[in-house]
């Protein structure tokens, strides 16, 4: 599946690009971001970041690409060392940051164990191959509390539908260890009776919710964000502007605390008047029905 960038026209109004500015791009995936920036202003550099060396090697394919290389910097690096890794290239304050949080639709394939439909393929959930630990490891390991944890903090699973699907894993691997998604599957089926929902949307967000745990737990996803965030803060210029995509609610919690811990340092630009975070058109849901929980929020540091 293709994937195709959201919020573009949103983050380029937020971020302002200007002539020789610098800018980063922590979540570099098929560059729609990178390349708007680099065509909106003259002599613009970004500094682009992708734990995914195959989302960069694709990227380098495009035509875009070649079109800016010599105003491209990229890091196959965790964004969680934004700070020491453009330190490291002389870079000390940079004109704007942004970060389009998750995974891409092209990596649905390149990455196994992402979607609950791709029954066959491996739980391996790392989109940075150089991590040890495989959600099968996880599932296949793990004490109870433990799991219950990762299914209550990452996906809000509570009471009875945590202790059911901890039993359920639990009961899974005392036969058998876990290693294909098919697996995790019947496993959620049996435990929260899947079969028996009618609602075919109402199933999938359970599935999404149960792979969505252990996707942020395989790649320690909600401690990268929080260092992230705070060293982005200090790299970015006085008057400059960071914009985040979030895609579920645990992201926008962290971006929600962040926000609120630096309130005297930032303004929110990003805040509708009935409160409620810039989110994305009908037009372009009706193009792109992933961008459907998608959120933006874009600060500007005082
Ligand atoms: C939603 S995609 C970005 C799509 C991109 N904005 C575009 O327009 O094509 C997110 C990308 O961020 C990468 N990523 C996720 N977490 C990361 C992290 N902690 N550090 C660096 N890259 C990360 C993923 O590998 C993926 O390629």
């Amino acid at each position: 599946m293709k994937h195709i960038s959201v919020l573009k026209d949103e983050i380029i109004h937020f971020l302002q690009v200007k002539d020789n500015g610098l800018y980063v791009d922590a979540t570099l995936g098929g560059g729609g971001h990178t390349i708007d920036m680099l065509s909106k202003a003259k002599n613009v550099h970004v500094y682009a970041f992708d734990v995914d060396v195959n989302s960069i090697n694709e990227f380098k394919e495009r035509s875009e690409y070649k079109n800016f290389s010599n105003q491209i910097t990229i890091f196959n690096e965790n964004f969680s060392n934004i700070k020491n890794t453009l330190h490291q290239q002389n870079i000390m304050y940079v004109d704007g940051v942004i970060a389009d949080l998750g995974w891409s639709s092209d990596q649905l394939e390149s990455i196994p164990g992402l979607s609950y439909q791709q029954l066959d393929q491996d739980l391996d959930m790392r989109f940075d191959k150089s991590l040890f630990v495989q959600a099968k490891d996880i599932l296949n390991t793990a004490g109870k509390d433990e799991l219950s944890q990762i299914f209550y903090l990452y996906a809000d699973f509570r009471g009875n539908e945590n202790q059911k699907l901890v039993d359920a894993i639990r009961k899974f691997r005392s036969n058998k260890l876990f290693a294909k998604v098919k697996d995790l599957v019947q496993v959620c089926d049996s435990a929260l009776n899947l079969k028996r929902i009618q609602s075919k949307s109402r199933r999938h967000t359970v599935y999404s919710r149960v792979f969505q745990a252990l996707r942020v737990r395989v790649n320690n996803e909600y401690e990268n964000l929080k260092r992230f965030l705070v060293d982005s803060l200090e790299v970015l210029k006085i008057n400059s502007r960071m914009c985040i995509i979030t895609f579920q609610s645990g992201e926008e919690k962290i971006v929600l605390d962040f926000i609120k811990r630096n309130q005297n340092s930032l303004k929110i630009l990003s805040q509708c008047s009935d409160g409620n975070f810039v989110r994305p058109s009908i037009e372009e849901l009706t193009k792109n029905l992933r961008s459907r929980s998608a959120k933006l929020f874009v600060v500007e540091k005082v």
